[in-house]
């Protein structure tokens, strides 16, 4: 989000699958921007209208639908400006490949050159995190797939990459000492 915000002058964010409230919310991190979450939860349709007061917008709206986003965003966001897509922690609720890669080339489809994807989800890397994964969908969880680096890289075809890659996400930059976390991700620009 700094990357984006402070270094690639990005001033327009689709952050799918948003969660509300997280740790450091997007229009926090970035409060000149024009803002658009999505989520599929009523939960978060609830923090969205006690807390956003106007300071972004919410789309309730389930990630398999890319055009109903995209229609409803097109009212906040300027679609000839880059704008910022982002699937942070959510593509591991759906367990096809190639439907996932549908979903994210979809959504950047109309965007202008100089938009990004921003991706990451967790990874199948370690032996422990894909067993405790099983546990949760056999406890009645809703399943959530792990997915090999190699995988979530065709989500980024046809895109740049930012420097450094595909990497495990506290890896990306960081600004600090950052726990080793079983998740991979990129930020790419759409020419
Ligand atoms: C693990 S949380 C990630 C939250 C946030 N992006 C973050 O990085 O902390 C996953 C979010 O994806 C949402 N979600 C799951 N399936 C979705 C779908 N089909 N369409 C839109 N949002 C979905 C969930 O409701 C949840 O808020």
């Amino acid at each position: 989000m700094r990357y984006l915000a402070e270094e690639a002058g990005i001033r327009q964010f689709l952050d799918v699958g948003t969660g509300l409230p997280v740790m450091q919310n997007t229009h926090e991190v970035a409060p000149d921007a024009r803002v658009v979450y999505v989520d599929v939860d009523p939960l978060v349709a609830a923090h969205a209208r006690d807390q956003l007061n106007g300071a972004a917008t919410y789309i309730h709206a389930d990630y398999h639908d890319p055009d109903t986003i995209l229609t409803e965003a097109a009212k906040t966001l300027d679609f000839d400006q880059p704008v910022a897509v982002m699937f942070m922690g959510v593509l591991g609720y759906e367990p096809d490949l190639a439907e996932l890669n549908r979903i994210v080339s979809r959504m950047l489809a109309p965007l202008a050159p100089g938009s990004h994807l921003v991706l990451w989800d967790g990874t199948n890397t370690t032996p422990e995190v894909v067993e405790g994964a099983a546990r949760l969908a056999q406890s009645g969880g809703v399943p959530y797939i792990l997915r090999s680096p190699a995988d979530l890289a065709t989500a980024f075809d046809g895109l740049t990459l930012v420097e450094p890659g595909l990497v495990q996400i506290t890896a990306w930059r960081p600004d600090g000492d950052a726990p080793s976390i079983e998740a991979y991700g990129a930020v790419a620009r759409k020419s």
